[in-house]
């Protein structure tokens, strides 16, 4: 199946990034609606406004943006073969981990719905971060290919 995508390679290329950045902005920004979230009492109308925002960046944002990174990630993989390189082994391992990482906000995110105060503002502060550690990595791995 190695070359199947021909001319598309490179559109497919592109769209890749293009979910990849959106999914980022998601990342980035729900651990800091958390942190602005932990800030108001559960079952005021601050709290209606939050759990509404955060909603909405899971369901139109993040969630959508996450599966057609890993569906157009896939269809790169199998025009280029498993055996492109260790950066690309190293690459998928970090994506699972980013993955998990969405699946634990998305989880916070059911948490806040249910008028719970799962972790504190620092915690979220602290986790903000996280998202630019992996792009620094994973960035590199998949333009430089050092390995
Ligand atoms: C979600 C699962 C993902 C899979 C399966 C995947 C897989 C791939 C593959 C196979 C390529 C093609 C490499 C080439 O043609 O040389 C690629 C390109 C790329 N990926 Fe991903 N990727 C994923 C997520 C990500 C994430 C999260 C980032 C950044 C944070 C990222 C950044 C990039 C970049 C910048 C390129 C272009 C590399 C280049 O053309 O030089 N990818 N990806």
């Amino acid at each position: 199946m190695e070359g199947y995508l021909g001319s598309a390679y490179l559109w497919v290329k592109a769209l890749h990034i293009i979910f990849v950045i959106f999914w980022m902005a998601g990342l980035f920004m729900m651990p800091r609606f958390f942190a602005y979230h932990t800030n108001y009492a559960p079952n005021s109308d601050e709290d209606d406004r939050w759990i509404e925002r955060e909603t909405r960046l899971k369901k139109i944002i993040m969630n959508p943006a996450m599966m057609l990174a890993w569906i157009l990630g896939l269809m790169l993989v199998v025009h280029i073969g498993m055996g492109a390189g260790g950066w690309l082994h190293t690459k998928l391992a970090l994506v699972v981990a980013l993955t998990g990482f969405h699946i634990f906000l998305s989880r916070q995110a059911k948490a806040f719905a249910a008028r719970a105060r799962p972790k504190s503002e620092k915690f979220y502060r602290l986790i903000n971060e996280l998202p630019a550690v992996f792009i620094i990595i994973i960035a590199i791995l998949a333009v430089v290919k050092p390995f």
